[in-house]
């Protein structure tokens, strides 16, 4: 089975405001497979971020290449590049809707930019609502959702674009306990259902848990938790 998502080698340090550099990615290797669940555990300001947005294309390491189904993104064209992105899920900490749009506008997003019509865009995303629990509120404005609410429709979004990978950053951490263990269960059900691979930074074990495998980010390095 090929590595949907591979990561080699991966460098990054930014600017210290005291002077000189300070590293925050080593060297880091990760494969991902087909409908794979990764965690990734890690202390506040290990690079965690830094690497998902590094792997999600958001962001480009300074030495180190990111590879989908086995393609060097670095030779890719930029039309290459967006096509690319356009095919990637992300679920942020706090859900950045567009805040004058509809949860159905939300999540038919993704598949207007990859060029559907808006009828076809709406009735596939009427079918991701509905996997979160939210066909009752497809016309609500994001202003108009609860904190969790938020959260379904971004998750729904990210699901709505048939992505190649999903990647989710703390997904739940801006929600309470209550909220984020059913953010968490409608999340992990609706990532097995669509049967997408999925790179998760949780600070939650009990989450990180259910995932295939839980790796730790610390001093810069990638580790099976407790190497
Ligand atoms: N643009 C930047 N310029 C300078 N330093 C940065 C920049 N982005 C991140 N950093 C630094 O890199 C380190 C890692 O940040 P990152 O956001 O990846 O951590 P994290 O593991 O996601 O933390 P948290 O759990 O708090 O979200 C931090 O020390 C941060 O200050
Ligand atoms: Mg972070």
């Amino acid at each position: 089975m090929s590595n949907l998502l591979e990561l080699e080698d991966i460098r990054k340090s930014f600017p210290s405001p005291a002077g000189g550099r300070i590293d925050i990615l080593n060297g880091i290797s990760l494969s991902l497979l087909p409908g794979e669940v990764v965690a990734i555990i890690g202390k506040s300001g290990s690079g965690k971020s830094t690497l998902l947005s590094i792997a999600a294309l958001l962001s480009f390491p300074e030495s180190g290449k990111v590879y989908y189904s086995g393609r060097d993104t670095s030779s890719l064209k930029e039309k290459e590049v967006a096509a690319l992105r356009s095919r990637i899920g992300f679920v942020f900490q706090s859900s950045q809707l567009l805040a004058d749009f509809s949860a159905l506008e939300n999540t038919a997003m993704p598949l207007m930019i990859q060029g559907k019509s808006k009828e076809e865009a709406f009735s596939e995303a009427r079918k991701f609502l509905s996997m979160v629990g939210l066909e009752k509120r497809e016309m609500h404005r994001s202003a108009e959702l609860s904190g969790g609410e938020k959260q379904r429709v971004a998750i729904a979004r990210a699901l709505a674009g048939n992505p190649v990978v999903v990647f989710a950053d703390e997904p739940t951490g801006s929600l309470d306990e209550k909220n984020a263990a059913s953010t968490e269960e409608i999340l992990l059900s609706a990532v097995n259902e669509t049967g997408h691979p999925m790179l998760l930074v949780t600070h939650n074990m009990a989450f990180a848990e259910k995932a295939d495998r839980v790796l730790e980010l610390r001093e810069g390095r990638l580790n099976a938790l407790g190497c």
